[in-house]
C-alpha cells in the first residue's frame, strides 16, 4: 500500500491566542477527517502546545513543537526539551528551520537536537534549504554538507524516526508562483535521497520522507506533489487559515486529480 502523504502546519508566531489556536484545531479535527490518505500534524508555538494537544487528544492529528532545546540537563534557563515535551503529548519536532539557523542555531546544535528528539522517542522533521541558487550548483553541497552535519552517527531508531523538509529559504513566505518548480524540486529530492543512503542504512534511507516547504498554497500544491517525488509539505502562511490549509491538505490526496 502506497504511504500516506504528510502535511506538516507550521504556524510559526502567526497564531497567538488559546482561543483562536482551540477553535482551530476543533475545525481542523472534524473537516480532516473526510479526507483520508493524508496525515496531518501541527507545529503551534510553545505556549499553544498544551491547548492545540489538548483539542487533538485522540484525534489522528499529531501536535509537534517547532524548536528543542539541544540539552537534557535541567541547567537551561528558558529551554524546553524534548522530554518535556513528550510529556504534554507532543510527538515531533521541527529543527533547523531557516529562521533559527538565521538567529545563530549551529550544525552542533542541530545534531544534538536531533539526538535529544530521538532520545525522548519523537520524531524529527530536519529542514534543509539554501539561501540562494548558484548558476554552479553550489547549492546541492550547502543541502548535502547540512544532511551530514545534522545526522552524522544517527542511531537506526533515530533514523526511522525522521523526515526532512526541504525549504530553498528564497522560496519561503511568499506566494505561490514564487515556489520552486516542480522540475527543479524532483531534481532535489533525487540529489536529498542519494545523501540520505551515504549518511543512513540504504533500506532506511530510502523510506525517510521528503517534504517540501517554501510558500506552498493551494495554488501550487497539487502540481508540486504530482511531479516531483515529495511526500508532501511543510506549510507555513498557509497553515494558518483553516480553509487554505484545507486545500492544501485536499489537494496532495492521491486521488485528488
Ligand atoms: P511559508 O513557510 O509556507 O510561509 O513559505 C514555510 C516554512 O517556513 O516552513
Amino acid at each position: 500500500m502506497a504511504r500516506k502523504r504528510l502535511v506538516v502546519g507550521n504556524w510559526k508566531m502567526y497564531i497567538t491566542s488559546p482561543e483562536e489556536a482551540s477553535a482551530f484545531a476543533v475545525s481542523l479535527r472534524r473537516k480532516a477527517r473526510t479526507i483520508p490518505g493524508v496525515e496531518v500534524l501541527l507545529a503551534p508555538p510553545f505556549t499553544l502546545l498544551p491547548t492545540v494537544a489538548d483539542a487533538l487528544h485522540s484525534a489522528p492529528i499529531q501536535v509537534g513543537a517547532q524548536t528543542i532545546s539541544a540539552f537534557d540537563e535541567p541547567k537551561h534557563t528558558g529551554d524546553v526539551s524534548a522530554s518535556m515535551l513528550k510529556e504534554i503529548g507532543v510527538s515531533f519536532v521541527i529543527v533547523g528551520h531557516s529562521e533559527r539557523r538565521a538567529a545563530g542555531e549551529t550544525e552542533d546544535a542541530i545534531h544534538k537536537q536531533i539526538v535529544r528528539a530521538g532520545e525522548a522517542g519523537l520524531t524529527t522533521i530536519l529542514c534543509v534549504g539554501e539561501k540562494e541558487r548558484e548558476e554552479a550548483g553550489g547549492h546541492f553541497s550547502v543541502i548535502s554538507n547540512q544532511i551530514s552535519s545534522a545526522l552524522k552517527n544517527l542511531s537506526s531508531k533515530g533514523a526511522k524516526k525522521l523526515i526532512i523538509a526541504y525549504e530553498p529559504v528564497w522560496a519561503i513566505g511568499k506566494s505561490a508562483q514564487d515556489a520552486l518548480r516542480p522540475q527543479d524540486l524532483q531534481e532535489m529530492v533525487i540529489f536529498i535521497k542519494k545523501n540520505l543512503a551515504e549518511t543512513l542504512e540504504r533500506k532506511v534511507a530510502m523510506s525517510v520522507p521528503i517534504l517540501y516547504g517554501g510558500s506552498v498554497e493551494g495554488a501550487n500544491a497539487r502540481d508540486l506533489i504530482a511531479q516531483s517525488g515529495v511526500s508532501g509539505f511543510l506549510v507555513g502562511h498557509a497553515s494558518t487559515k483553516l480553509e487554505t490549509f484545507l486545500e492544501i491538505i485536499k489537494s496532495v490526496r492521491r486521488d485528488s486529480r
